[in-house]
């Protein structure tokens, strides 16, 4: 399920053509079992916490200081990735995807593919994001836009 912060209408046309629905952000987080967070980091606590309770979130976000400070990560007392895992204690984060644009993913076998860092404390967590599930979505037609599954 796809979701941005307009409404499912303005993204159903595009949701269909990757092959998924559109529904609001508390829609896609219940309907998700993997859900991925790409909004602006600013934007974070409009993350819902409750429909992410025990489910594997997987934090693609940056930090741009030029779309607003954030105090916290100017002096370094927290990292981007500690911000979603606070924001959503019951979740299981793991940051991935960060470090590559949509259009860098290459086919196995390509020349100039790169590696994926992956971070978090959830130990199977990661296991999962680096195991067969997490390829076999890959393989998917995914969006990166807004909270997509
Ligand atoms: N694009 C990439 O390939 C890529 C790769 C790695 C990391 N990232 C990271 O992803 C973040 C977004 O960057 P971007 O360039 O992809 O931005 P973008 O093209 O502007 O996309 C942001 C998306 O988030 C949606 N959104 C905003 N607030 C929302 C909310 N409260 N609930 C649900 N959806 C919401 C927006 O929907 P509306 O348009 O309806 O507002 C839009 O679809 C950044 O932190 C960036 O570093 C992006």
């Amino acid at each position: 399920m796809l979701s941005n912060s307009r409404g499912p209408e303005s993204i159903r046309e595009l949701a269909q053509s990757i092959g998924c629905n559109a529904g609001t952000a508390p829609e896609a987080a219940e309907f998700g079992d993997m859900i991925f967070v790409a909004i602006f980091l600013q934007d974070y606590q409009a993350v819902p916490r409750t429909p992410l309770a025990g489910k594997i979130v997987l934090n693609l976000q940056n930090y741009f200081p030029h779309l607003g400070q954030i105090e916290e990560l100017d002096r370094e007392i927290v990292t981007t990735a500690e911000l979603l895992a606070r924001h959503l204690p019951e979740s299981r984060t793991v940051k991935v995807l960060n470090s590559m644009l949509v259009q860098d993913s290459r086919p196995a076998g390509s020349v100039g593919r790169r590696t994926i860092p992956i971070a978090g404390d959830d130990v199977k967590a990661k296991e999962v994001v680096s195991g067969p599930d997490w390829l076999r979505l890959c393989r998917c037609r995914t969006s990166f836009r807004g909270v997509a599954l």
